[in-house]
């Protein structure tokens, strides 16, 4: 693994450049990603290209022996472009124009735009295409960031309608499709749709699925677009994108099927205080984030890159985006380094390299002060890149897990679009619960799309595939897997409707039973089953001709069992899902242990890493150490098995 930083040549002066790459190299770091918002600079008016500056700054970089990670920068088109078409400008969902003036501010669906992001790419491409210092490119900078996967503006309707043409043929199937004859909703022709929103009460769930479908369709080719040209003059080099953690607004893995790696963003803290549902974890673990955040997002994100993740930016210090933003506790960053090691990552690279004295982010930290002074994570990247080095003899090939969860964008979404207002649901969270099961237990987990070979697995685990899928249901029926379905699984057809056959649609394949009523629960309300199960937020009603293996107080039942499936048909609190889990772990012969709520253990290869996210030190017991193949004789290779509050230790197995 190799540790890198995102730098700005553009925002200092030229004389800093080389100290600034000395520096780099002194904390261990060899990779740079540069560029990425450098619009205004590489083209301060139209047709007038400076790269002079460029290619200073990458050779500079060059003389250092830094590799550079060469960003597109289309993420910021300049005030000059933008005000000569307004139309490339998106729109929010009051109709809103997002305006200049920050970032992200372009609409995919225009045309014009695509035409000045083929030129100015192409430019790069063909001036810095195979330099040598280039090992890597990155197209854009985090689509969708700031809630602009989504554009509502008159380019995007129009590509819409022609998508919906393009997908139903003719008006009649998408009528029928969406369900049009409800509330008069009926089309004559494509030209008449319009964008799902700004109706007076909800706009039609089939409308809104589709214009997500579409809007993730418009990301993967704006994207596709810039692959093509960087892969004609770059050969060889590594194209990739950094995607944000918790996010779903488009189908990441359809976006990195035309990558080399999927690589993502990294910002513990600021997920916690901003996504968290759950104000304990936000209080035990504002300092560290909650401890299975990252390896979560690393899973996923090595999934989508089809075994290659990167990290492009990690959180080095405070940010200052979230509600609070505290300072890392000391430790986390190299924690978090060695947690993306452990789960597969070939580089992380930290955002940013000097914190920036002017504009938005002059609250964010980066590795160094504004005045070039090193601030704390420079000290524990240089710790990490040595040791990282040191231990590199140690064979770490990534092993496929035992258990399996799949993951679906569109399940996602459909489960989302409509739940009827159990506003305390919510899909993403509710997976990476049942993730954090799975790995309190002690387990690797293997995130797989739901198109993924499945048949390595033991155990595999459907979460949030809420949309009924016929080809997943034969797949999982080939594997000799155990298979555990959550609620709401198979609960919709693709445009969003009530599978004829009724939930889990599809699925029923593998287990023949029918939900009949589903409810949403106040956030107050558990309710507890005959065995002691507790389960909150969301509960089905299922039909079957076998016994539940648990019922609930008023008579509904609870967990449906056929051959090697299970239904489960209720949101389980933590404690449950964590026994519900480990219960199938134990069927599938597969050993595990509790490691409560803060130790985590990851394995890569024959090093083993086990990290602390709690408050206080952990001790490694024997039993922990003997199961994840500690010897006596070889010891640790790092730390002890007394491990402090954002400390790790690590031992090699045979
Ligand atoms: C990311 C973004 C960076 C920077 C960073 C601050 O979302 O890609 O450019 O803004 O957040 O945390």
């Amino acid at each position: 693994m190799k540790t890198g930083v995102c730098y700005y040549p553009e925002h200092w002066p030229e004389s800093q450049w080389a100290t600034d790459a000395q520096h780099m190299r002194k904390l261990g770091l060899s990779m740079v990603r540069i560029g990425e918002f450098a619009w205004s600079r590489l083209e301060p008016k139209a047709d007038d290209y400076q790269f002079d500056w460029l290619d200073r700054a990458i050779d500079t970089l060059h003389d250092a022996k830094l590799e550079v990670i060469l960003g597109t920068p289309t993420a910021t088109p300049p005030a000059w472009l933008i005000r000569s078409n307004p139309d490339m400008l998106a729109v929010d969902e009051n109709g809103q124009t997002r305006e200049f003036g920050s970032r992200r501010h372009y609409c995919f669906s225009s045309q014009p735009y695509r035409l000045e992001c083929e030129r100015i790419v192409t430019k790069l491409a063909q001036r810095y295409g195979k330099h040598p210092a280039i090992s890597a490119w990155q197209t854009d900078n985090e689509y969708g960031c700031h809630s602009t996967s989504i554009s509502y503006s008159v380019a995007a309707l129009n590509a819409f309608q022609l998508w919906c043409e393009q997908t139903y043929g003719s008006i009649d199937t998408l009528n029928k499709a969406w369900g049009n004859v409800f509330w008069s909703m009926e089309y004559n022709d494509f030209s008449q749709i319009g964008v799902p929103v700004g109706t007076v009460t909800e706009s039609n769930p089939a409308h809104r699925l589709a214009y997500w479908r579409f809007s993730s369709a418009q990301i993967k080719s704006f994207n596709k677009l810039q692959v093509d040209i960087i892969r004609q003059h770059a050969p060889g080099r590594d194209v990739v994108h950094n995607f944000m953690g918790n996010f779903v607004e488009f189908d990441h893995f359809d976006v990195a099927d035309d990558l080399d790696v999927a690589s993502w963003d990294n910002y513990p803290l600021g997920f916690l205080t901003r996504d968290g549902t759950n104000e304990e974890d936000q209080r035990r673990y504002f300092r560290t984030g909650h401890p299975d955040s990252s390896s979560f997002h690393h899973d996923l994100y090595r999934a989508c890159g089809k075994g290659r993740m990167w990290l492009m930016e990690q959180q080095p210090g405070p940010v200052n985006w979230a509600p609070y933003n505290p300072a890392p506790l000391p430790g986390m960053v190299r924690l978090w380094g060695w947690e993306a090691f452990a789960h597969g990552a070939e580089v992380v690279s930290y955002f940013r390299w000097r914190q920036a004295p002017f504009a938005q982010e002059q609250m964010h930290a980066g590795l160094c002060l504004p005045n070039g002074d090193e601030d704390d994570a420079a000290v524990e990247v240089k710790v990490l890149s040595d040791e990282i080095k040191q231990l590199a003899h140690i064979e770490h090939n990534m092993q496929a897990a035992d258990v399996a969860l799949v993951f679906d964008y569109a399940g996602d979404q459909a489960a989302r679009i409509q739940q009827p207002d159990g506003r305390h649901y919510d899909p993403l969270v509710f997976v990476q619960r049942v993730y954090s099961a799975a790995r309190q237990l002690g387990v690797a987990v293997d995130i797989v799309s739901s198109q993924a070979d499945l048949s390595p697995y033991k155990l595999i685990l459907l979460a949030n595939v809420a949309v009924s899928d016929a080809a997943l249901a034969s797949q999982l029926e080939k594997t000799s897997a155990h298979i555990m379905l959550f609620p709401r699984s198979g609960s919709k057809t693709t445009e969003c409707s009530v599978p004829k056959q009724l939930a889990p649609g599809a699925f029923q394949q593998l287990i023949n039973i029918k939900v009949s009523r589903v409810e949403s629960l106040p956030a107050s309300v558990e309710l507890v089953t005959e065995k002691k199960s507790t389960t909150i937020d969301w509960r089905e009603r299922v039909e079957a001709d076998f016994a539940a293996q648990d019922v609930f107080e008023d008579g509904w039942g609870f967990h449906y069992t056929q051959g090697r499936t299970h239904y489960i048909n209720a949101c389980p609190d933590q404690p449950t899902l964590i026994k519900l889990i480990a219960a199938r772990l134990l069927e599938c012969h597969l050993d595990y242990m509790d490691l409560g709520p803060d130790l985590r253990i990851s394995k890569r290869g024959k090093l083993t890493l086990a990290f602390n996210y709690g408050p206080k030190p952990v001790h490694l017991p024997n039993d922990i150490l003997a199961h994840f193949g500690y010897e006596n004789t070889t010891g640790f290779a790092l730390g002890s098995a007394s491990i402090s509050p954002g400390e790790i230790a690590a031992w090699q197995s045979s």
